[in-house]
């Protein structure tokens, strides 16, 4: 018989939060298919606050809604919070969505609802969901209703404004508020797509900086999608997506005596082998269509085809030659 709580093995990482394999979503209308995410790979451990950009049409929003239940993928898979979204019913992503994920959307008036001032937004998330659920499962009513209220506006720096209606609010205010109102329900994902979108720098910094410490006091991972490189200072971890897949990956990290800040690109290969190369290297080389690529001892050269087979050739004469030579000194040896 065994005891004990069930720990992972020493070298296993835990479950991650959110997991994509091979993620595929097609979108088809009459006569046209477009596939906006195709093949996409994504780990976000437990607790880890990681920014997704990319251009315009790379599918960054097509890969929130699948991650918040909202949409279903066409192939692949996706794990999120420990539920497995593929082939779930529309009434279950709903269910998933209400209890596992916050939420937040760059158009500021699509967070809240208008009629009802920043406080009662947040209750009416709690009252749709029956009371303040807990991480531990438990669940609060009434009073205990009014105090996460005062919590969550608490916990995004904005408690003095709880009397507001959105239209008494700055942008900056609003997104605040639409944090308090995605943390209500104590999701255990926080997605939130361009959330500093429609906002100057200095509010951005504001908005991110309350995202920074929802994420550090409450634990939940969070992914936000942006377009703002300014994003990059307050995550850790910041993921590139290129033609509905991860392409390469930057590492912040703290170093050194004075803490400098290091940041570190990597690209990103999946389980198959496959990795994008920048398009700068692409460009800067003629790589294209097809490659050559070649196993050194600690690395993987990859070379225009052309050059590629040219240096071949010139290998293989510059063989050739001395073998003529030596085999004409053998022969004379002999
Ligand atoms: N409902 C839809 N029907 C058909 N095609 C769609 C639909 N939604 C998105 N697409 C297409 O899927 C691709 C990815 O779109 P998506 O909105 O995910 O991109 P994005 O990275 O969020 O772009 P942006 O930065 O402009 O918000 C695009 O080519 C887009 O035109
Ligand atoms: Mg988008």
């Amino acid at each position: 018989m065994t005891t004990g709580t069930a720990r992972p093995p020493l070298g296993v990482r835990p479950e991650p939060d959110i997991l994509c394999s091979d993620l595929v979503r097609i979108y088809r209308s009459r006569d046209v298919e477009v596939q906006a995410l195709q093949g996409l790979d994504l780990r976000v451990e437990r607790g880890e606050m990681v920014a997704l950009v990319g251009a315009s049409g790379s599918g960054k929003s097509t890969l929130l809604g699948i991650l918040s239940g909202l949409d279903e993928p066409s192939a692949g898979r996706a794990v999120v919070a420990g539920q497995d979204l593929a082939g779930l019913t529309v009434r279950q992503r709903t269910a998933f969505h209400r209890s596992r994920v916050g939420f937040v959307w760059q158009q500021t008036a699509r967070n809240l609802l208008p009629f009802l001032t920043a406080a009662q937004n947040v209750a009416a998330v709690l009252a749709v969901s029956g009371g303040s659920r807990r991480r531990d499962g438990a669940s609060r009513v009434g009073t205990g209703r009014a105090d996460r209220v005062a919590e969550v506006l608490e916990l995004v720096g904005v408690p003095e404004l709880r009397d507001r209606f959105p239209s008494e609010l700055s942008g900056g205010q609003q997104q605040r508020v639409a944090l308090a109102v995605a943390m209500a329900n104590r999701p255990t994902v926080l997605l939130a797509d361009e959330p500093t979108g429609a906002l100057d720098e200095e509010t951005s910094g504001e908005v991110l900086e309350a995202m920074e410490r929802v994420n550090r006091q409450s634990g939940v991972t969070t992914l936000i999608v942006t377009h703002d490189a300014s994003v990059a200072e307050h995550v850790e971890r910041t993921i590139q997506i290129r033609d509905g897949r991860t392409s390469t990956e930057v590492v912040r990290s703290r170093s050194g005596e004075d803490g400098a800040v290091t940041a570190e690109e990597y690209s990103v290969i999946d389980r198959v082998g496959r990795l994008q190369l920048p398009q700068a290297f692409q460009e800067s080389l003629g790589l294209h269509d097809r490659v050559r690529l070649s196993l050194q001892s600690d690395h993987v050269a990859v070379r225009p085809a052309q050059q590629a087979d040219d240096a071949d050739s010139q290998d293989r004469e510059a063989e050739r030659a001395p073998r003529h030579a030596g085999g004409a000194g053998e022969g004379g040896r002999a």
